[in-house]
């Protein structure tokens, strides 16, 4: 695995020389600042694949995939298109089709129920731990019938699901384990890194995830060697060599130009984790202690994520619990403070998606609660420290 101290130095600078500047308003998430830093590798990868000209996997794919395999500590890693399209792969490789139901969690991106309907599958929607916003797994047992294929948790706003739990039951079961990482690509569990912690992981490269391109794409993980077979075949329309189809599959590849562009910003991705970790622990230390009384009691207005001890999560959203959303959302926004919604409406309540379910009273709940405030590794001291005050005095 990987040294997660490769880069350390480069940021740490760029840190110091950041809190000296003074902006007017404030990034939700800030993209330029890593561009900055790394102009010169983007441009040179960039040119290297226009030189070469190969820009349906060409090398870069190839490469990119060795690297995050090493880093997610796992034997296979397919690049593909999108976050959307790995998890379209991972049920297409496992065989999840019309009449199958994958358990997952309704508190996520319609991705992740998305693709189960699409395949003619249906999502088994389990509700969540009101504390760490991930699927429940002392709720799973009971949603399981003979027609479940796989589970399917989401590793929520960067904090992985509760994996040790969820592959006992799944184990019991002989049913596969699907992890949604879309968010939380860098972040671990028990020591182990998100993408590695079940029978597939699945991620997404989108330009605002922990590691982004400037473009669509995605990966996923195996440690199967069948199924990582049947997911290079199913990215490329099911071809196990030129003009040969054994089976059913998408276009569903990864541009040589976005491998170029993320191994480039790969080469900061370790020290940008270490500055998610900090800069999240940081938000929770100033919110807890302005919350502090003076005569020691704590009054806690706006909660802060809670993280399990033995996760680091790469708060891929930076999400509080808070009771008059709508109304501070408006207020931080005429501060130019931007807020966003992770997310508004659970999955069994969208058009799309409407289904008779368990009770997913929590997941309603949350979602009415719920505020993601800014963040990104270049977020400064000053900033977060203006954000939590003008949070507490518009609250
Ligand atoms: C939990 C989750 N699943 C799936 C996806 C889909 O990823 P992509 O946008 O790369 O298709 C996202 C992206 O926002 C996500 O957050």
């Amino acid at each position: 695995m990987q040294q997660l101290d490769k880069t350390e130095g480069k940021l740490s600078c760029h840190l110091k020389f950041k809190l000296k500047e003074t902006k007017e308003t404030m990034d939700f998430i800030d993209l330029k600042t890593q561009q900055k830093l790394i102009k010169n590798n983007i441009d040179h990868n960039i040119g290297t694949v226009l030189s070469h000209g190969k820009y349906i996997m060409g090398p870069e794919v190839a490469q990119l995939e060795e690297q995050l395999a090493d880093y997610v500590g796992v034997k296979h890693c397919i690049g593909v298109s999108s976050g959307t399209d790995a998890l379209l792969v991972a049920m297409m490789a496992l065989g999840i089709g019309h009449g199958d139901e994958v358990i997952t969690t309704p508190f996520t991106f319609i991705a992740t129920g998305e693709m189960i309907a699409l395949l003619g599958a249906i999502p088994v929607f389990v509700d969540i731990d009101p504390r760490t916003y991930n699927i429940d797994p002392t709720k799973i047992a009971t949603a399981i019938s003979p027609r479940t294929k796989a589970i399917m948790p989401v590793s929520l706003y960067g904090q992985c699901a509760e994996f040790d739990a969820i592959n006992t039951i799944a184990g019991q079961h002989n049913i596969p384990v699907i992890e949604d990482g879309c968010q939380s690509f860098g972040a671990s569990y028990k020591d182990q890194r998100s993408c590695g912690l079940s029978t597939i992981g699945c991620t997404s490269f989108f330009p605002s995830k922990p590691l982004g391109g400037y473009g669509d794409s995605g990966a996923c993980f195996t440690n199967d060697d069948e199924l990582a077979k049947a997911m290079r075949e199913i990215r490329v329309h099911g071809q196990d060599r030129r003009y040969h189809h054994p089976r059913i599959g998408l276009n569903a590849r990864m541009d040589t130009l976005q491998a170029a562009i993320l191994l480039a910003k790969f080469e900061l991705f370790p020290d940008e984790v270490a500055a998610r970790v900090r800069i999240g622990e940081q938000y929770t230390k100033l919110l807890n202690d302005a919350q502090q009384s003076t005569a020691g009691e704590t009054i806690t207005k706006i909660e802060p994520p809670y993280i399990e001890s033995y996760n680091a999560s790469v708060f891929a959203q930076y999400t509080v619990k808070v009771g008059n959303r709508s109304a501070l959302q408006d207020a931080l926004k005429q501060n130019n403070i931007p807020t966003a919604v992770h997310y508004p409406v659970p999955l069994h309540r969208q058009p799309a998606l409407k289904l008779v379910t368990n009770n997913l009273s929590i997941s309603e709940k949350m979602s009415e609660k719920v505020m993601s405030l800014p963040m990104h590794p270049y977020l400064v001291l000053e900033d977060q420290k203006m954000v939590v005050d003008k949070l507490l005095k518009l609250y």
